[in-house]
């Protein structure tokens, strides 16, 4: 494919501080690993506006940093219209940011982008990624479990529908 025509990948969910800038951080770590920034681009929004400028939940940031992955320098945005155009893939982490985004989709011309993010879970169990804001540290982990093992094999789907290089050595 194109180097210069990039897949643009947009994780979502409601305050953007916790579930997708961990798939974000967590996604660009793999797309970077296997050296595939110049076909990829990352990034990630909420549905709700309350936590837009924050930096991601301290809980998170703790937990993903465990596993080796920083979130340093990430800002919480809110979803605009203009993402649905722009994304290629709209990864939502549960039914509520589904249907919160399709809200968007006011002439119904891109709901084909927008889909749950563990249909790509190999074990997808409830198809959503559980919201761990109000509840303890085990829940944090339990999110970052989800997310690394569906953003690995998201990226085995983007390579194979795309024709990806399976890694690009620098
Ligand atoms: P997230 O988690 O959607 O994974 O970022 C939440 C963050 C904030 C709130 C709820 C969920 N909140 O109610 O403020």
């Amino acid at each position: 494919m194109e180097k210069e025509k990039k897949i643009r990948v947009l994780f979502v969910c409601l305050g953007n501080i916790c579930r997708s800038p961990l798939a974000e951080a967590v996604f660009r770590q793999l797309v970077k690993e296997r050296g595939l920034e110049a076909y990829i681009e990352v990034d990630s929004a909420g549905t709700g506006a309350w936590h837009v400028g924050e930096p991601p939940d301290r809980r998170m940031r703790v937990t993903a940093e465990r596993h080796g992955v920083s979130m340093e320098g990430m800002v919480a945005r809110q979803i605009s219209p203009s993402d649905l155009e722009t994304a290629d893939y709209i990864l939502v982490m549960d039914k509520d940011n589904l249907h919160d985004v399709l809200y968007h989709d006011r002439e119904g011309k891109w709901g084909y982008k927008v889909r749950l993010f563990r249909e790509f879970d190999p074990h997808p169990g409830s198809y959503q990624v559980p919201d761990p804001y109000y509840g303890g540290p085990e829940g944090f982990e339990e999110v970052y479990r989800i997310v690394r093992r569906t953003a690995e094999a998201f990226l085995e789907h983007l390579i194979e529908k795309h024709q990806l290089p399976a890694r690009v050595k620098s």
